[in-house]
């Protein structure tokens, strides 16, 4: 009953399976690519790595152990408790895996996708037992961040959300149920609504994107790290979340009415975009930015394990 398929070893899938192997289940790699062993091997040391920032004592035998690489997509379905699907994000090519992953597994093996964007009721849309379909979404760097949402379409059953979520939460994933379907799930709806009004600050001339990503970052980021917004919300004011809402519900609600543009994103604004960008990010400093991020990630995390969060 531990055992995991993870089908598609990119950078999502390969970070599943360590995820999953460092909590002590066992994960069958399966990856239609004939260079994705080496690209795993690649990524498996950088991963773990920052894991160990975390956690020093780490144990890096059993998780390389525990993971069964170059498996067939067979091998990985038979006896799985879960399949969790990293392959690329295309409708078409994820439905047929579907079917496939639908005919060659146990009718109570969970079929989970990482979908960012795309929903399981489309997702599974030809597969026979679809009340096994679930979107399991995870964030950028999943090796780090240790979140998943759950959702499952009209189709899925109660009892198979439930054992997704018991699973997930084994694994050291702080997962959350999603109740109903909705594009972009939660995370990205929330991440969307800030990256729209950020541009539409920038577009709009009201800030440059440095002192954007300053307000970000030295501000609502720090809360952000260990309190949502409606945790944030009580304690805006001495009588908790309905006061901190009634005093400031007229200001909240006129930014509301102001938030609802679509910005156009035309290449012109997109040129004008990298230009700032790049006179104050260097493109090729993306690999040590991208390790920096990782790594402050990681530090955060202890951090809060040490102050006491779970995860
Ligand atoms: N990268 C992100 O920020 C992020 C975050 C959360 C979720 N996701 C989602 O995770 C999924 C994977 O993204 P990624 O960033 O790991 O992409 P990736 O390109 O790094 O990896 C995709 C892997 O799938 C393999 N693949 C493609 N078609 C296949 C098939 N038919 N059968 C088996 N393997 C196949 C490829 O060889 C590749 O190794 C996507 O659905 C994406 O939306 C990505």
């Amino acid at each position: 009953m531990n055992k995991i398929g993870i089908c598609g070893a990119g950078l999502i899938g390969a970070s599943w399976a360590i995820g999953f192997a460092n909590a002590g289940y066992i994960p069958y790699v399966y990856d239609s690519s004939p260079n994705s062993v080496d690209n795993f091997n690649k990524y498996f040391d950088d991963l773990v790595k920052d894991l160990k920032i975390i956690d020093p004592n780490i144990n890096e035998d059993k998780i390389r152990n525990n993971i069964k690489l170059n498996c067939t997509i067979d091998q990985i379905c038979e006896n799985a408790v879960l399949i969790q699907e990293s392959i690329v994000e295309d409708l078409k090519v994820k439905q047929d895996v579907y079917k496939e992953l639908d005919r060659l597994t146990s009718k109570e093996t969970i079929l989970a996708s990482s979908s960012s964007y795309l929903v399981i009721s489309e997702i599974s849309e030809f597969v026979e037992h679809k009340n096994r379909c679930i979107n399991a979404h995870p964030a950028l760097p999943p090796h780090v961040v240790p979140f998943v949402e759950v959702v499952g379409s009209q189709d899925t059953s109660e009892e198979i959300i439930n054992k997704a979520l018991t699973i997930y939460k084994k694994a050291n994933y702080a997962a959350i149920l999603v109740k109903k379907e909705t594009e972009g799930f939660v995370l990205n709806r929330l991440q969307g609504a800030l990256l729209n009004e950020a541009v539409r600050l920038h577009e709009g001339g009201f800030a440059s994107m440095e002192d954007i990503d300053i307000a970000l970052k030295h501000a609502l980021g720090i809360r952000w790290a260990f309190m949502g917004p409606f945790e944030i919300m009580d304690l805006n004011a001495p009588e908790g979340i309905k006061d901190s809402f009634s005093r400031y519900r007229t200001g909240i609600q006129n930014l509301a009415k102001q938030q609802n543009t679509v910005p156009s994103y035309s290449d012109e604004y997109l040129d004008k975009l990298d230009k700032e960008q790049r006179q104050r990010l260097a493109y090729q400093d993306r690999p040590d930015r991208i390790k920096k991020r990782n790594q402050m990630i990681a530090l955060i995390r202890k951090l809060k394990l040490e102050l006491g969060e779970d995860v």
